[in-house]
């Protein structure tokens, strides 16, 4: 309910509100520019007289919300209207009020459209209020309740900008919305706008006294009036009309006896509070915080219609089987949309083993339709504090109140590992389901940050236990938009040792816009992230870890020439100027941490273009020991004018590397056991690990840093689950 709220307010209105909010900052600044800030000012009676003085024959004197003193007289030349010095009493000059800012006001109150326009502002006020609160619902409901609205949050791009001006500005926003809506309804009268002056009441027809020997106008503190209407000269029974911030009243010109007097209402000071609130007359920096709180409107609107685009079409794309005849149901609970790619990948894979697939969002379960179902598989994302997506709330219930299949059910959990409830709501799945008397194909698998490589293993599992000959369905992801790269430099290493490895650097690829506004694809990546090739001859993407980030201004990997391989023979074959398309796929799991603990990498062979990557971005300088094994030196040493560099800088701490061909060879976790007590003193101060390299390298690497912290009780499976040891091999 709140999804759809949130959509069409803010779509309905979002022209209006921006006008209404751009032109509601622009009016922010005035009160902060004509503000009248006298400390010094006179009291109500000395004004007077001494106005008189500059203003013969003056009949009303006002006070705005921002302190300017004015005086009005009609005299033998017609109106004549002057500000005055609040202190003094003296004349500032002729009154004259800002085009412009009448310009803004009346395009912010009413877009030049008298009433028609008014109401059309109050609509757009109304939405602005039913934007915010639902808005913050959706927040809340995503970061896990109302008390994490201020938590870290996840997010990229133009999703992950949404979500943090909106916090932002919430507070501001709501209360502009809401006094904007009171002010539209009092301006269009159905609030009533009450006015404390009482009737006039009888007067003495004694000769007047000069104002400032008035005890009731003395007593006026000139920072509490707003306004005095003077008698008419010469005219017997008339009284001053004075307004303050307290009331209003009428005092005797001859004997200073203030006749009647009525306090300001509690209604009233409700509509001066509201006023002053949206406003900012007469507490201008609060109107300029609300003001610049409102300018949070336009990036919303554009951030949110990108999320909106973003996230259109990106359900279901292959041809959908219908519900009674498909062979496998695919459930998909999805907010952000990327657990649609991968069930499209799995539902593709699963045609190409000719099957038939129905995929469908998770909250349209309907077990009692699968009529010719063979595997029933859901594919669920978490969010919130292991809760259920948008696309999956009705799940659970739908679960609970049906019969149990014979139709065996498998869970695919999508979540972040960086959460305490990984793919939390996926086991809540698995365990309501087993609890109802389903049984479970395989173990719930869990994808960590959306990589391909798990999703490839927990393919190939399902593939073995349901008999269904689905390849690797990793395969079937469907790509991002290309980019053509140029390569600008290759350098050649280890020719003479068997193992020629490039490393191969590309210019900076133009960006989409799109892909530019929501920091995907070349917009934004980080060493460690996947650049992916097609090599001729195949029509599956390869991998390969970036060795450089946005930040670097371009585009590196580093290639091991495997003997037979396609892809890296054709990138080993590139020349200066040669073009390739690519893109590149997050890995987030395999990131440097944003913290400052310190950083021990270890790599072998082409492993270490990504190591090498995070290094170069250790702009911070925390400690980085990087481990290295490589066959011989002979034939050049990757990155080495780097290093040399980088360990001047302070990017890099340490280096050691590890040569399995040489007078006293040994491989890099050899090299690791040298290094023991250094590296158990490392593990307790919080240093985090990251390897890369190829998977036999992987397993030697683990099982000897197993060894060397097994002194402190401690096991690589803890380092694991608590986010300090990130692997990616091949
Ligand atoms: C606000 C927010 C909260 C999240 N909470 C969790 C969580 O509690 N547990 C988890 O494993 N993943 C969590 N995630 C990660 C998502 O589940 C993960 O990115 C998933 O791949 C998103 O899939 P989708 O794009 O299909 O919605 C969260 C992500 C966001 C943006």
């Amino acid at each position: 309910m709140f999804r759809v709220l949130h959509r069409w307010a803010g779509v309905v209105a979002a022209i209006l509100l921006v006008i209404v909010s751009l032109t509601g900052f622009i009016l922010s600044i005035f009160p902060l520019i004509t503000a009248d800030r006298t400390a010094d000012r006179l009291d109500a009676g000395s004004l007077i007289v001494a106005v008189q003085d500059t203003l013969p024959g003056v009949q009303q004197i006002n006070v705005n919300d921002n302190g300017v003193v004015t005086a009005t007289a009609f005299g033998a030349d017609g109106l004549q209207q002057i500000v005055v010095d609040a202190a003094t009493g003296a004349s500032l000059g002729p009154v004259t009020t800002s085009g412009l800012e009448l310009w803004f006001e009346n395009l912010h109150r009413n877009l030049f459209l008298s009433d028609t326009g008014q109401l059309a502002v109050l609509i757009a006020s109304v939405a602005m209020v039913a934007l915010t609160i639902s808005g913050l619902a959706l927040a809340a409901r995503r970061l896990g309740g109302w008390r994490k609205l201020l938590s870290r949050d996840h997010g990229n791009g133009a999703g992950g900008l949404h979500l943090k001006v909106a916090r932002i500005a919430a507070v501001g926003l709501i209360i502009s919305s809401l006094t904007g809506v009171w002010m539209g309804l009092a301006t269009l009268g159905v609030v009533p706008d009450p006015s404390p002056l009482a009737d006039m009441p009888t007067v003495s027809v004694e000769a007047a006294l000069p104002a400032n020997e008035l005890a009731a106008l003395t007593s006026i503190d000139g920072a509490e009036l707003r306004s005095i209407t003077l008698p008419v000269e010469g005219l017997l029974g008339q009284a001053y009309e004075v307004e303050t911030d307290a009331g209003a009243g009428f005092v005797d010109p001859a004997t200073g006896e203030m006749l009647t007097w009525a306090d300001r209402s509690g209604w009233s000071q409700v509509m001066d509070v509201v006023h002053l609130l949206h406003t900012g007359q007469g507490a201008s920096l609060l109107g300029l915080i609300l003001g610049l709180m409102s300018l949070a409107v336009p990036v919303l609107s554009g951030s949110g219609l990108l999320v909106w685009l973003a996230g259109r079409g990106k359900t279901i794309k292959v041809a959908n089987a219908a519900a009674a005849s498909a062979d496998v149901i695919v459930l998909v609970g999805s907010e952000g949309g990327s657990t649609w790619r991968f069930a499209n990948a799995f539902a593709r894979s699963v045609q190409n083993a000719g099957l038939t697939a129905r995929l469908a969002p998770m909250n349209d379960f309907a077990p009692t339709t699968y009529h010719a179902a063979k595997s029933i598989v859901v594919f669920a994302a978490t969010y919130g504090d292991g809760d259920a997506p948008e696309s999956a709330k009705d799940f659970i219930a739908k679960l609970a109140a049906a019969e149990a299949l014979k139709v065996p059910l498998s869970v695919l959990g999508f979540g972040d590992s960086s959460y305490p409830e990984f793919c939390g709501f996926a086991d809540e799945v698995a365990r309501e389901a087993q609890a109802k008397g389903w049984s479970l194909l395989i173990e719930t698998g869990k994808i960590d940050r959306q990589s391909t490589g798990e999703f490839s293993n927990w393919g190939f599992a399902y593939a073995a236990a349901s008999g269904i000959d689905l390849g690797d369905v990793a395969t079937a992801l469907e790509r991002p938009e290309m980019a053509e790269l140029t390569l600008v430099s290759k350098s050649i290493y280890g020719e003479g040792a068997q193992a020629p490895t490039a490393v191969l650097r590309f210019a900076m690829p133009k960006v989409s816009l799109m892909d530019r506004l929501l920091g995907r694809n070349f917009a934004k990546f980080q060493a460690g992230d996947l650049l992916n090739i097609i090599p001729d001859g195949s029509d599956s993407p390869r991998s390969y870890s970036l060795a450089s980030g946005t930040k670097d201004g371009f585009v590196e990997i580093c290639v091991r020439k495997v003997p037979g391989g396609l892809a890296s023979a054709q990138l080993c074959s590139m020349e200066r100027g040669d073009k390739l398309l690519a893109y590149v796929t997050p890995n987030a799991h395999f990131h440097a941490p944003k913290d400052a603990s310190s950083l021990v990498l270890i790599g072998a062979g082409a492993g270490i273009g990504s190591l090498a990557g995070v290094v170069r971005g250790n702009r911070r300088k925390r400690p980085a020991h990087l481990f290295f094994g490589m066959r011989s030196r002979s034939g050049g040493l990757p990155y080495e004018a780097e290093f040399e560099e980088w360990q001047g800088d302070g990017r890099l701490s340490e280096l050691t590397i590890a040569l399995s061909r040489s007078e006293t060879p040994r491989y890099v976790q050899q090299a690791l056991m040298e290094e023991a007590a250094k590296l158990r003193k490392l593990v307790q101060q919080g240093a985090h690990f990251m390897i890369c390299g190829g998977r036999d390298m992987g397993d030697g690497v683990r099982a000897a840093l197993e060894e060397i912290i097994a002194p402190l009780g401690m096991s690589v499976n803890q380092l694991e689950k608590e986010g300090r040891y990130a692997v990616d091999v091949f």
